[in-house]
């Protein structure tokens, strides 16, 4: 069989393949088949592409690929085993980064070898030229804007960054010109190609991606890592243009639109305006959020051990610090010893607590809590006044009664779990700081609120070794 014709056929059978895993990946029973058939995919991908290329370059340029392969292999094999479940999203920006990265190289590469050499010395007809440009142009925009992007949020998500939204004067007019500017260049490039246009709209686009996601505040980070995630899809299809791969145009799209539908659910979860995320905070006043003042109480073990004693019903609602702790053990643990005293313990896990979408629920079920137990906050949020305690088990924003009673508050209209309304509540963090989102939380000073100060999973030892 021809190569050409082989590799077609292989892509035909991968992109299928990457169709089944985003299909295997919608549910929990078959997300393990999901990312088999991803990895066979792009496996499948990689293989045919190589052996296609190896056909028409040199030997020293397949030493270059196979060198090339091997090295980014293992760093990649190494990362993803030694991630921490909290380093997650930050290693997945990081990854973005790159696919935009490599969206702006081929269209660089692109230019340097159609447009820089001139329409005589190259294999594109005449014909095609103008629109061989737009895509160049397209790609290193988006490349571009996803490349900076994601450096920001790597930046931010692994407090390399501060989290608070950079709001400069007229941000909107900047984000609007650089996309009125983006267009200019395009058709300037397009009309005549040339070295200084093409530099311009990438520095550009570099400006933009950087600013778009400096300007979204901590709180929405979530939203914007699945934006960034459609970004990157989208850069991969304006690629695949240029290399004429369909294979790419079909897997960056599939990317691009489940990133963008997936940013659009989890901005309905956070009752957030999707243009108004994607728009880099278009529309949303920075908010100044009046500083809280006030004596928090702070409790022991032994204390906590004795209202749990005489609590006849408990909700634990989990955050990022639970997932720092690794605290989900010893909870599993007191929840079970609470149920055997006849206690009806219960879960209530906010959309966005932790660092990525669904990381509260991996945590719990790692640790075998019961599934019917762990209720999503709109199931259980109307039930707080009739609950005994509360354990906020390091959650800091996803509580944050500022959400809901602060309008000026950058979290205000957030939906949150309203665990201040529940007879007790105990907070379990290290020390007053703010949560995520940089904003101070009046529940740590209300008068039904305990603090117990130190490591979640130790506290929670603690408090079962005093019951
Ligand atoms: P946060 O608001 O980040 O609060 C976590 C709390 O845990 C902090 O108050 C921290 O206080 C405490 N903590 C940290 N380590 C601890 C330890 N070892 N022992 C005890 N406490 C510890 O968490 P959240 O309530 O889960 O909210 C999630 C935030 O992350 C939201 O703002 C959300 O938008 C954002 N976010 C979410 C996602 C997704 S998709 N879920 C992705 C990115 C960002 P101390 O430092 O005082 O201990």
């Amino acid at each position: 069989m021809n190569p050409q014709t082989a590799a077609t056929a292989a892509y035909i059978v991968a992109a299928l393949l990457v169709v089944m895993s985003l299909a295997g990946l919608s549910k929990h029973e078959t997300a393990r088949a999901g990312v088999v058939y991803g990895i066979a995919g792009i496996a499948i991908a990689l293989v045919a592409t190589v052996v296609l290329v190896a056909q028409s370059i040199t030997a020293g340029a397949i030493g270059l690929l196979v060198g090339g392969f091997v090295i980014g292999g293992a760093i990649g094999l190494w990362r993803a085993r030694v991630v921490e479940m909290t380093g997650m999203p930050e290693l997945i920006a990081l990854l973005h980064s790159f696919v935009g990265l490599a969206a702006v190289l081929v269209g660089w590469n692109g230019y340097l070898e159609v447009e820089a050499v001139g329409p005589a010395q190259t294999e594109v007809p005449p014909e095609m030229l103008g629109i061989h440009s737009v895509e160049v142009g397209v790609g290193v925009f988006i490349g571009a804007v996803t490349f900076t992007g994601s450096i920001v949020a790597f930046g931010k998500l692994s407090g390399r960054m501060k989290s608070r939204p950079l709001s400069l004067p007229g941000k909107n007019v900047l984000n609007l010109g650089a996309l009125v500017a983006f267009a200019g260049l395009t058709v300037a490039f397009t009309i005549s190609p040339s070295i200084g246009v093409i530099i311009a709209l990438t520095a550009v686009a570099l400006a933009l991606g950087w600013h778009l996601v400096a300007s979204i505040g901590g709180g929405d980070m979530p939203v914007v890592v699945s934006m960034l995630n459609s970004y990157s899809g989208w850069a991969a299809a304006a690629s695949g243009f240029l290399l004429d791969n369909t294979l790419l145009i079909v897997t960056g799209a599939l990317v691009g639109s489940s990133g963008a539908y997936l940013s659009y659910i989890m901005c309905q979860a956070m009752n957030r305006s999707f243009i108004a995320v994607i728009a880099g905070g278009f529309g949303v006043e920075s908010g100044t959020t009046s500083d809280v003042e006030g004596e928090h109480h702070e409790v022991q073990a032994d204390e906590v051990a004795e209202l749990l004693r005489q609590a006849s019903s408990v909700i634990i609602t989990p955050g990022y610090g639970m997932a720092v702790a690794q605290a989900q053990y010893p909870v599993a643990d007191l929840t079970s010893k609470l149920r055997d005293k006849g206690v009806e313990v219960r879960f209530g896990i906010h959309p966005v607590a932790g660092r990525l979408p669904g990381h509260m629920n991996v945590l719990l079920a790692e640790a075998k809590v019961p599934y019917d137990i762990v209720l999503e906050m709109d199931e259980i949020n109307d039930d707080f006044p009739e609950t005994s305690v509360v354990l906020v088990i390091g959650a800091n924003d996803t509580v944050n009664p500022a959400a809901e009673e602060d309008p000026s508050s950058p979290i205000a209209g957030m939906p949150v779990l309203r665990v201040w309304e529940a007879e007790n509540v105990v907070v379990f963090k290290r020390s007053m700081a703010v949560g995520y989102a940089g904003v101070q939380n009046p529940l740590f000073f209300k008068d039904a609120t305990s603090m117990i100060f130190g490591d979640a999973k130790q506290r929670v030892e603690d408090i079962i070794a005093a019951l």
